[in-house]
């Protein structure tokens, strides 16, 4: 099994590939999605999920995904179908970066991504260029809610402490029109859902190929998290729009 396929198995259970809980998804993606026919992007959608709610949430809705991962978007493709969506849903496999639409979005969403774009702000200068006038984005990453130990830093990347994340997002050109910053209790559902459906997997299989890895690798990931980056790593979920156009 390589790294896409394990991914997939660990968010099983935890289809949003980012700490918040359906009620935290739902009620962002209700102030994002202000338009009941809005197009909407996710750069970096992963198996599309903020997008699939957006579509089963709005029957005019028309969306479009962007990832690098084949795995994520087939089963993006497959939900859509199952879910009666596929027709408003396109999905682009190519770097997010890269990505040159002919038409503005009224929404664009992009959460645990940035990576893709080397950082925040350059995250939302890709969004910006994809705006329609008076459009939203949905954008979700980590900051640093106590020091980050060595090991935190190289397992995730550096940040900023929250309030400074928000002040260079204001200073950019952006004002937050509703935020989320994920609890205790979503933080760690989120781990324990990866790792733990990981280890479950592994268990139920012994002695098949990728059992011994999948077990392996989700005592790794438990290991990183708890001595790595419980106690310090934060992740906020903002609704920003242009402060001026
Ligand atoms: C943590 S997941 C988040 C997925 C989704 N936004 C969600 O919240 O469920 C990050 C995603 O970014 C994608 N990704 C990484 N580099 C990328 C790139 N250069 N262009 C597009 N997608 C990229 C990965 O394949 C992965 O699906």
């Amino acid at each position: 099994m390589d790294h896409e396929q394990f991914s997939a198995l660990a968010h099983t259970s935890h289809p949003i590939k980012a700490p918040l809980d359906d009620l935290s998804v739902r009620r962002l993606l209700g102030r994002a999605v202000a338009r009941p026919d809005a197009r909407v992007l996710d750069l970096g959608c992963g198996t599309a999920e903020w997008l699939l709610r957006a579509l089963t949430a709005h029957p005019d809705v028309l969306a479009e995904g962007v990832d690098v991962s084949e795995t994520a978007l087939a089963t993006a493709r497959e939900r859509a179908a199952d879910l009666g969506v596929g027709d408003r849903l396109a999905l682009h496999r190519t770097p997010a970066a890269d990505f040159a639409p002919p038409h503005r979005f009224d929404t664009v969403l992009s959460v645990g991504s940035s990576h893709a774009f080397g950082g925040l702000l350059p995250t939302l200068a890709a969004a910006r260029a994809h705006l329609a006038p008076g459009g939203s984005v949905l954008v979700g990453d980590g900051f640093w809610q106590r020091p980050p130990t060595p090991e935190g830093v190289a397992i995730l990347g550096d940040f900023d402490d929250l309030a400074t994340t928000v002040d260079r997002v204001v200073a950019d050109g952006w004002t937050p029109v509703d935020g989320h910053v994920s609890s205790r209790q979503e933080l760690d559902a989120y781990e324990w859902a990866c790792w733990g459906t990981l280890a479950a997997w592994g268990l139920d299989r012994p002695g098949t190929p990728g059992a011994a890895d999948a077990l392996a690798r989700s005592t790794a990931r438990l290991g990183e998290w708890l001595h790595g980056y419980r106690d310090t790593w934060g992740f906020v979920t903002l609704v920003l729009r242009r402060t001026s156009e």
